[in-house]
């Protein structure tokens, strides 16, 4: 009995540790593990941006991407990190729900020895060298393209000032602080341009559905709506065209929209959203560039912006979009 009792033991511990070496740091097969920490599954941009860093972060190229979706609370993120320290992973990556609250735990990953690439948006941190680079979008200046396409559009201000109805994405975060930036420096610079209201969607499009439908029950009187993405851009379509609201170039509301999804370039073409701002989400392969060029031993810059640009019904075809992988 004992001694099938010591086998029973034994099996259970083999199990035990075979489970654990799956989530050990050092692959198996000598591949490159990336831990990787992702805001959530919030927007198509976010999909098409988890999409491109899977396709380029495969084992045929040589790497194990572990990654985390953190469902756009900066805790579960934290915690992930943590886990990535404990796994003992040869990089990390993190794309930050927020820019405040991540001097402690970059400190414990550079404790570590384990370098990092900060993605898509920024964190705010008194020492720089916690990170090895930030890889993403320059939000300031989308928010200042848009800002521009408004002052080109020669709104007729001589009855009433223009009236702003700004949406905005999930408080804290780079996309959300700067685009907002950009939109509140253009309303102090312009004598008349105001806020109709600023009402927060998380960058989702149920949150905007629903916080622009409310705000309508109220409040009809504005201009142009300043989207901080598409998803909240298409939920208050969604409660305009309930209340009967009229937008884009031949409606009453003018829309500025920041992604340029394939969905929202159609919707342009189609005369139903004036500007679409575009915010490039396929970061994989200028990542993986990056990667290989810091393992070669070769200097990386401290920030990489991606290359984007801005659409009007004007600048868009059917193939353009045909083309457009998100
Ligand atoms: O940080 C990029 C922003 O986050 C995108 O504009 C938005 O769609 C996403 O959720």
């Amino acid at each position: 009995m004992r001694r099938f009792c010591s086998l029973v033991l034994i099996l259970i511990f083999s199990a035990v540790f075979a489970g654990c070496g799956d989530k050990g740091g050092k692959s198996d097969k000598d591949l490159f593990v990336i831990g990787f920490s992702q805001v959530g599954s919030e927007s198509d941009w976010r999909l098409a941006n988890t999409r491109s860093m899977e396709q380029t972060f495969t084992e045929s190229r040589g790497y194990e991407l572990r990654m985390e979706n953190a469902k756009q609370r900066q805790d579960n993120q934290l915690a992930a990190v943590r886990n990535f320290i404990l796994e003992g992973v040869d990089l990390i990556i993190i794309a930050p729900t927020v820019e405040d609250g991540w001097e402690t735990v970059l400190t414990e990953i550079k404790n570590a020895g384990i370098p990092v690439i900060i993605l898509d948006r920024s964190v705010s941190v008194s020492n720089a060298d916690l990170f090895l680079t930030n890889f993403g979008s320059d939000f300031l200046k989308q928010g200042n393209e848009a800002v521009k396409w408004m002052e080109d559009q020669h709104f007729d201000t001589a009855q009433r000032n223009l009236r702003i109805l700004h949406l905005q994405g999930s408080y804290g975060a780079t996309a959300q602080l700067l685009r907002t930036k950009a939109l509140e420096v253009g309303v102090a610079q312009h004598k008349d341009w105001e806020f109709a209201a600023q009402l927060d969607g998380d960058f989702t499009e149920a949150k905007g559905y629903e916080v622009v439908k409310d705000y309508l029950r109220q409040n009809r009187d504005f201009d142009v709506l300043y989207s901080e993405n598409d998803n909240m851009t298409f939920g208050a379509m969604c409660a305009f065209d309930e209340a009967g609201i009229t937008y884009g170039e031949n409606g009453r509301v003018k829309i500025i929209t920041f992604d340029a999804t394939k969905k929202a370039l159609q919707y342009c073409l189609d005369g139903k959203i004036d500007l679409c701002v575009e915010c490039n989400p396929m970061h994989g392969p200028g990542v993986e560039e990056l990667i290989r060029k810091y393992r070669a031993g070769e200097e990386i810059p401290k920030h990489v912006y991606v290359d984007e640009s801005v659409y009007t019904r004007k600048d868009l075809t059917k193939e353009i979009i045909e083309e457009r992988e998100y």
